[in-house]
């Protein structure tokens, strides 16, 4: 009898232990409006990295335009009588020219073609703008080309002759339609009269890149990252910052000015990974800090240009001799003050004159700038007082952003976050590329920093698989991480995913958030995760428990919650990264007497496998599902299917 009752009575225990696990009531406190979500906390990080930029972004088709690669011709094919020339072009930073003359056999062709960034993109019936700087020789006849599109199978299918008048280096421009769809296309040009004539900066983009403009971009690439709805855009990287050594280091005032007269600088992703070889990969800078600050400005984003802190990247170069000597730091510095001045400097200055010229008079009323990439040992804080010094004499209102390293703790995290706040930069820049698990393991990382001390932006991160792949796994995880960045939104005012862009047939690193070819891209997961936090930010947090505690990681279960006061929203955040199904009711407390929640409540949900992902042939395996539900009174209760993120959108009036 005694032995029955036992039994039952652990059956019933068990029993009750099961029914709470099906219940997990969350609490949302609505009357304790927490600290406020900074407008640049769901931002976007930009490097020229898996032709990110030329090849990418940058809607110019064409590879080596300006014949300045090291191997002058490479990309080109010529064919004839072209001469490469470097004396009396018209560009001085860029000096190469060609000079086609006549083939000497009327059977014969002159001319070249171009081989694009592992094809060439056209789109049917769409138009493109063909340009080129050209000039006939002395005796002043005019000569003329033919500009050929030509399809994989080595057909032309557009062709479009131009005639080059005179003897003095000018622009001349034609625009190409394309009956067809072609996604490796080359660009064939003819000489069709006697030469000799010359070519240089031989251009072509389509007519229709993001708001028109012809120093373009990508349209498609940009209007995903726009509807991304970033609050920051951080430029031009990542390591390119640094450069393998000095000379190469991204330098943002060879980037501005007249595209034409950018030089060429190497692209340390053509060899940083040996197995990911890409000896055809060069910066032309051609979408340069300009077009840079100017596609935050569309986006509604607040740029956030990083330069070089006078130290080339650590990975490669041991040793003070690598770099700049703290005493003689004045040139760096200058280019960072100079950088202000490019960005609000009025038209007056020297730089800000120049921003003016290239078409922005007004400002681009730059807050942010960092100061080196991912640096590490005495040798950063070293060189960073000395910036800091500057623009805090100069620009006071800047806010710096200043490095922890590359790694999210251990030794030189330990050693710079407190040199970080010894020299007071506002924001600490951390990084984290880890596995899915460290995501899940840190979601509460931030419930423990220091409130008093700098700001932290993070600046660099992605949950990488085993696989490496844009798995659900990796966005799940990144979801649930992200609702610790939320709920800790006084000390985190910026985060941002890394990297942004590949090509699928030119990457040197993965995951990415969007991938393309020529003529496509595929959002993924990880893009929706993104999209989902940047379109419901909030404006304040609100505290959100089980059992009087955070919720990060009970029951496989990631949650937080924000209030909108301008959309009139509370908006709830949750991950179950269980592989069971969740009960849940969410309950809203404290709400003041005048607000009213309507009880349909929009629900978006974000599933899939988890070793699913997109693709360009299959983008839309994992893509949000919204749909609604009906709260009773105050408290909205939901079934959460496993391996999902899901969101709650409560709008209330008031
Ligand atoms: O995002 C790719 C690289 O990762 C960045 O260039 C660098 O900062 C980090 O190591």
């Amino acid at each position: 009898m005694k032995k029955t009752f036992l039994i039952l009575a652990s059956i019933c225990l068990l029993g009750g232990m099961f029914a709470q696990q099906q219940n997990i009531g969350l609490v949302v406190n609505v009357k304790k409006q927490g600290a406020a979500i900074q407008p640049t906390m769901y931002g976007l990080f930009f490097e020229d990295i898996n032709f990110g930029a030329d090849g990418g972004l940058y809607a110019e088709l064409m590879k080596n335009r300006s014949f300045e690669f090291p191997q002058k011709l490479m990309g080109w094919n010529i064919f004839g009588n072209v001469e490469l020339r470097s004396e009396g072009g018209p560009f001085e930073r860029n000096p190469h020219y060609v000079r086609l003359r006549y083939s000497g056999h009327p059977h014969k062709h002159t001319g070249l073609e171009n081989e694009g960034f592992r094809g060439i993109g056209i789109k049917k019936d769409a138009t493109y703008r063909f340009s080129v700087w050209g000039r006939t020789s002395s005796n002043n006849s005019p000569q003329k080309i033919r500009i050929e599109l030509i399809d994989a199978e080595n057909n032309p299918f557009e062709s479009k002759e131009l005639e080059i008048t005179s003897g003095e280096w000018e622009k001349y421009e034609i625009i190409l339609t394309s009956p067809n769809e072609e996604p490796k296309a080359t660009l064939r040009i003819f000489l069709i009269s006697a030469g000799p004539l010359d070519l240089e900066h031989i251009s072509l983009f389509p007519t229709d890149t993001w708001k028109g403009r012809e120093n373009g971009l990508r349209k498609d690439l940009a209007e995903a990252l726009s509807e991304l709805n970033p609050g920051l855009f951080r430029f031009p990287g990542g390591c390119i910052i640094e450069g393998t050594d000095l000379e190469t280091r991204y330098d943002w005032k060879k980037s501005v000015g007249p595209a034409e007269n950018r030089p060429l600088n190497e692209n340390r992703w053509q060899y940083t990974f040996a197995h990911r070889f890409y000896p055809d990969y060069f910066q032309t800078y051609g979408m340069g800090f300009y077009e840079l600050f100017l596609l935050a400005e569309d986006m509604g984003a607040e740029p956030l240009p990083v330069v070089n802190v006078g130290l080339a990247c650590q990975y490669q170069n041991n040793g003070e001799h690598c770099h700049v000597p703290v005493g003689e730091l004045g040139d760096y510095i200058q280019d960072a003050l100079d950088l202000i001045e490019f960005a609000n400097g009025n038209t007056s200055t020297e730089w800000g004159k120049l921003r003016a010229e290239m078409g922005h008079p007004e400002p681009f009323n730059m807050k942010f700038i960092g100061i080196g990439n991912e640096q590490w040992g005495p040798e950063y804080p070293a060189r960073l007082v000395k910036f800091i010094q500057a623009i805090r004499a100069q620009y006071p209102e800047i806010k710096i952003i200043g490095s922890s390293g590359p790694q999210a703790e251990g030794k030189d995290f330990e050693y710079l976050w407190p040199e970080m706040k010894r020299l007071k930069v506002d924001l600490v820049d951390e990084h984290y590329y880890r596995p899915p698990q460290w995501f899940l393991d840190n979601a509460a990382r931030y419930d423990s920093y220091d409130r008093k001390g700098p700001k932290v932006f993070a600046g660099e991160y992605a949950s990488h698989p085993r696989n490496r792949k844009n798995n659900f796994e990796s966005a799940l995880t990144e979801a649930a991480f992200m609702t610790g960045l939320e709920r800790n939104a006084d000390v985190v005012h910026m985060a941002t995913y890394a990297p942004l862009l590949a090509h699928v047939d030119a990457w040197q690193w993965r995951p990415d958030l969007i991938w393309f070819d020529n003529l496509r891209l595929v959002r993924t997961p990880n893009y929706y995760v993104q999209q989902l936090y940047g379109h419901h930010a909030g404006t304040n947090v609100l505290p959100l428990t089980w059992n009087k505690m955070p919720l990060t990681g009970q029951q496989g279960l990631y949650a937080s919650a924000v209030i909108d006061t301008n959309k009139k929203e509370i908006i709830i955040k949750l991950s179950n990264v269980s592989e069971e199904n969740r009960n849940i009711s969410i309950s809203l407390e404290g709400l003041k007497k005048k607000m009213q929640l309507q009880p349909e409540v929009e629900t978006i949900l974000l599933k899939g496998g988890q070793d699913e992902e997109n693709t360009l042939d299959n983008p839309d395996t994992i893509v949000p599902v919204s749909s609604s539900v009906t709260m009773n009174g105050t408290t909205l209760s939901v079934d959460v299917v496993p391996y999902s993120f899901n969101l709650f959108v409560i709008d209330y009036t008031d």
